[in-house]
């Protein structure tokens, strides 16, 4: 194909990725970004394989055929739920298929692809152009060596985060060295990427890039708590990213360039974006736990002989009441699948005449985004959704706030309390209703494992009991007022 085309079709490809990002950025035109986002993707493919010199179309059919079908299954099959364990699982594959590429290039530029287990531990005299001349052969060499290292790395890394999401891995294991044990790792793959650029044939480095790398995904993923994957997840779609486009570098196909570029930058962005919510550094994600130290709180102080439960039926008295009321999902909600059941309550609030909102925390349940994609679900109209910046100002003239399976992110302590690790989180501000209604099971602490005064405010009452079946019994006692 002449070569002017190609490059102009991979320049309209990248122009629908990139138009594709912007339009998921909104809910409203999300899904029409995901079609041009794919759209992209299609001409980009279809072109590659009309473009490069196929040497073997059977694989390559076989391949579409059987992945399509995996793939098609387990999309139609997931749970909602179950998202980050694919997303992660996704990653995986991304960054095992880089590994592929670059491991592909460097044996047929070696001139020899190995027949047996040991000769590919065998150092071969290398052409030393294989790779090119001078700067080119050494930037080559070190695309395919950064590439096995990050894909490598990626595709243990991810299949961990699939397992501990899982649940499949429950206890934290890790490099008795922490950090430093890693950060010895990491220098001993990129001493063999050096050693490889200066004698491509040291078939040795490279079997020890894949090695190492292969060990430090698992080193890197494997201490870190399953609350954190969401972040680690976000990070490991930026490596998967990373790994493409040098990918990319390797095969001279810029579109591949530019998409990884995007999976590498948004990914990092996200993952930033995700630390600001929750006030916590990416070194304390990776490698730590929640702040440590801060004030020790005694729960029982802050709760004992302060906090009133209510009933169901009691709330929906005063639900009948309320002009303007808004809901604040977390996690909990997601626990007890109550979404449904959240849209049927505020159905019937509408019903009777109130205003209804639902104030949406950036970090509310355990990934990006988790709290919208639930009530999308349950075909909750977009513009209902507010943001926790535009929500704020609102609380001091909102009759009631129903808070269902959230908890840390309406803590005061994020606002009060200097030596709480939640110090600086910025929170709903649902204090400043004039009600507020809180269902969870007991008075267990959240993902951050602290006590809420929220819980114990005169004008907070506690209904205990699991999320879906307090609101559904609040919606019958509503439609019976
Ligand atoms: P959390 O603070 O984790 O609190 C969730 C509450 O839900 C728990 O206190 C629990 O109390 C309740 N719950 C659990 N199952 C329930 C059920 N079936 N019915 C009713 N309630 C139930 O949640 P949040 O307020 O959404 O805050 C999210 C936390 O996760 C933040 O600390 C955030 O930093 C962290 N985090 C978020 C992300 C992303 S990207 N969203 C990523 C990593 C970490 P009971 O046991 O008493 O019922």
């Amino acid at each position: 194909m002449n070569p002017t085309i190609v490059s102009f079709v991979y320049l309209v490809a990248a122009i629908l990725f990139i138009l594709g990002i912007k339009g998921l950025t909104k809910p409203k035109t999300a899904v029409r970004g995901n079609t041009l986002s794919a759209l992209g993707m299609l001409i980009a493919v279809v072109v590659t394989l009309l473009d490069s010199s196929i040497v073997n179309f059977n694989f390559i059919i076989a391949g579409v055929l059987v992945g399509g079908l995996i793939g098609a299954v387990m999309a139609l099959k997931i749970q909602m739920t179950s998202m980050p364990q694919m997303v992660a699982l996704l990653n995986g594959f991304g960054g095992g298929a880089s590994l592929t590429i670059a491991l592909a290039e460097y044996y047929s530029k070696l001139g020899q692809a190995p027949a047996s287990f040991a000769e590919i531990l065998t150092p071969v005299v290398a052409d030393a152009n294989a790779f090119g001349q001078g700067v080119e052969g050494t930037i080559a060499l070190v695309s395919i060596g950064l590439t096995v290292l990050i894909g490598a790395l990626t595709l243990t890394g991810s299949f961990v985060a699939f397992a501990k999401l899982q649940e499949l891995m429950k206890k934290s294991y890790g490099l008795p060295g922490g950090p430093i044990g890693n950060a010895i790792f990491l220098l001993a793959a990129i001493g063999a990427v050096v050693m490889l650029a200066l004698n491509p044939g040291n078939t040795l480095a490279m079997v020890s890039i894949v090695g190492l790398a292969l060990l430090l995904g698992l080193f890197l993923v494997m201490p870190i708590g399953g609350a954190d994957m969401p972040v680690v997840i976000a990070l490991l779609n930026s490596y998967s990213g990373i790994a493409a486009a040098l990918a990319g570098f390797i095969l001279g196909n810029t579109v591949l360039i530019v998409a990884g570029s995007l999976v590498g930058t948004s990914g990092l962005i996200l993952t930033q974006i995700m630390c600001v919510a929750m006030n916590r550094s990416l070194a304390n994600v990776l490698f730590g736990k929640m702040a440590a130290g801060g004030e020790v709180v005694d729960a029982d102080e802050i709760y004992a002989g302060k906090v009133t439960s209510a009933q169901p039926d009691e709330v929906a008295l005063m639900l009948e009441m309320a002009q303007r009321v808004v809901i604040v999902p977390g996690y909990g909600m997601a626990m007890a699948q109550a979404q449904h059941a959240v849209r049927e309550l505020a159905d019937a609030m509408e019903a009777k005449g109130a205003e209804v909102e639902y104030g949406i925390h950036p970090v509310a349940g355990r990934m990006p985004g988790h709290m919208n994609v639930l009530l999308a679900e349950a075909e909750v109209p977009y513009d209902k959704l507010v943001e926790m910046d535009r929500i704020n100002p609102t609380f001091e003239d909102t009759d009631v706030v129903i808070i269902i399976g959230a908890n840390d992110v309406t803590n005061p302590m994020a606002r009060e309390s200097e030596g709480s690790p939640i110090y600086g989180m910025p929170i709903l501000n649902v204090d400043k209703a004039k009600n507020v209604v809180v269902i969870k099971r007991s008075l267990s602490p959240g993902f951050a494992g602290l006590p809420n005064p929220l819980f114990a405010m005169d004008h907070t009452l506690m209904v205990y009991g699991d999320g879906k079946k307090a609101v559904i019994e609040m919606t019958t006692a509503l439609n019976q007022a």
